[in-house]
């Protein structure tokens, strides 16, 4: 191949080629080059590479120079600089794209002498590999987007399951508690009328007998009694005696009980119908920590978070008095001297929020879905009945708020509450 055809060949390269001296002028460009650029340039040759392309000048001579000095090529990458020439792109995939993506080389051509003389710059079009590209990455950044959005749907579908399977429990616990309540009630209430009457008759029969026994101690022949002496000591009647008050008592004492759950019970079923009002629920907060003062001060810090604007909602007191109540006195049972019982309450948009976090033993994994269950407890017997968040879970449903609880052992247990603002 002869120069002449060489440089035929160079002159229909689809890639541009423009070759400058040490002094940055143009001595050579192909048809790619020239005819590429967007700029009106008659006359190429002869001129200087960074007065033509002053915007781009600073790169262009630090490129140059590099090249130069370290006698290697050197790179431009589409990505971190897509137009260095202003060049129309040969083939547009998009009609967005009209300005050339390009990948420039600048490539050292070395002399007889070993030394750069000159430095051939190629432009490379890659518009449609950038188009492609970005396309791409304008697809991924939407299914990424997509796959939030599902990922979220997916979440809020899983609570809203759970919601829905914990208020079907509720629903069928509360049908069988107001059943059992009822069956429980009549025969309390006659045994415990009945106890009452026998701790009267037992009172009368009692000093009866002690007045009787006076009588005859004082009266009848000595024989009588040490027959009748005798006939107490073998019975035990002393003992009996002095063992049936206590008796009684303590069957009342269990009957008291019993009663109490009967009323959660009822509670949980169908709460009472007191009216609702305007409930003031940092006053309700405040006086519940007054109330508890006793319990709060051997076992914990408080830390009170409630805004300044009293926040106010229809509710009804009671149930809310009672619902603080359970939660903060499970929350200082959970803790060991000196926790902290943290409450905070706030506004927002038409939602009240009310946490109720403890730093307490925390609540196993396995437990969580049952605490709000009637006579779920983890407490000794006769310690706890399990039926304080029965009674929070009924009172949140009859608010339409809902409750939401985080635990983790050894660290603590924090119960979320949602009210609606507005629900006159
Ligand atoms: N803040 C808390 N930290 C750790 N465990 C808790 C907390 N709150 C509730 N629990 C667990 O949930 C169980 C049920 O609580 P719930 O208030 O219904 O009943 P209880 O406290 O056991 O008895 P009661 O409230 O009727 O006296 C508790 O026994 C306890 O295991
Ligand atoms: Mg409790």
């Amino acid at each position: 191949m002869d120069e002449v055809e060489f440089e035929r060949v160079i002159q229909q390269m689809p890639m541009g080629a423009c070759i400058i001296n040490e002094q940055c002028i143009i001595t050579f460009t192909n048809s790619a080059f020239f005819g590429g650029l967007t700029t009106r340039n008659d006359h190429l040759t002869g001129q200087n590479l960074l007065t033509i392309f002053a915007e781009q000048a600073r790169f262009l001579k630090r490129k140059i120079d590099s090249v130069f000095v370290l006698k290697n090529p050197s790179f431009s990458y589409w990505q971190q600089r897509p137009h260095v020439f202003p060049m129309r792109s040969t083939r547009p995939i998009t009609g967005d794209e009209s300005q050339m993506y390009q990948n420039v080389q600048f490539m050292p051509i070395i002399n007889h002498n070993g030394d750069v003389g000159h430095v051939c710059i190629v432009v490379t079009d890659v518009t449609a590999e950038a188009s492609y590209f970005m396309q791409q990455t304008a697809l991924k950044n939407e299914l990424e987007r997509d796959h939030k959005k599902l990922k979220q749907l997916h979440d809020e579908l899983k609570t809203a399951q759970k919601q829905m399977l914990q208020s079907e429990k509720m629903a069928s616990i509360g049908q069988l508690a107001a059943g059992v309540a009822h069956e429980i009630n009549n025969p309390i209430g006659f045994v415990r009328s009945n106890l009452e009457t026998l701790n009267d008759y037992m009172d009368k029969l009692i000093k009866t007998n002690e007045t009787q026994k006076k009588i005859i101690s004082k009266q009848a022949e000595p024989r009588f009694i040490a027959l009748l002496d005798d006939v107490y000591e073998k019975n035990g009647i002393a003992f009996i005696c002095e063992d049936l008050p206590e008796l009684v008592e303590e069957s009342l004492e269990g009957t008291e009980r019993v009663r109490k759950i009967v009323n959660g019970l009822r509670d949980f079923a169908s709460p009472d119908n007191e009216t609702w009002c305007e409930v003031n629920l940092s006053a309700e907060i405040g006086s519940a920590l007054i109330v508890l003062e006793n319990e709060i001060k051997y076992k914990a810090t408080t830390a009170v978070t409630l805004p300044e604007e009293d926040i106010v909602f229809w509710a009804k007191p009671s149930a809310i008095r009672q619902l603080l109540f359970n939660t903060m006195i499970n929350a200082l049972h959970a803790m060991q001297p000196m926790g902290v019982l943290s409450i905070e309450c706030g506004y927002n948009n038409k939602d009240i929020l009310l946490s109720i976090s403890d730093t307490g033993c925390g609540i196993e994994p396995d437990d969580l879905a049952r605490i709000f269950d009637p006579f779920f407890t983890t407490k000794d017997v006769g310690k706890g009945t399990g039926l304080g968040l029965s009674e929070v879970y009924a009172t949140v449903q009859e608010h339409q708020g809902e409750v939401n609880v985080t635990s983790e052992l050894g660290k603590g247990t924090c119960f979320e509450f949602t009210f609606k603002a507005d629900l006159r």
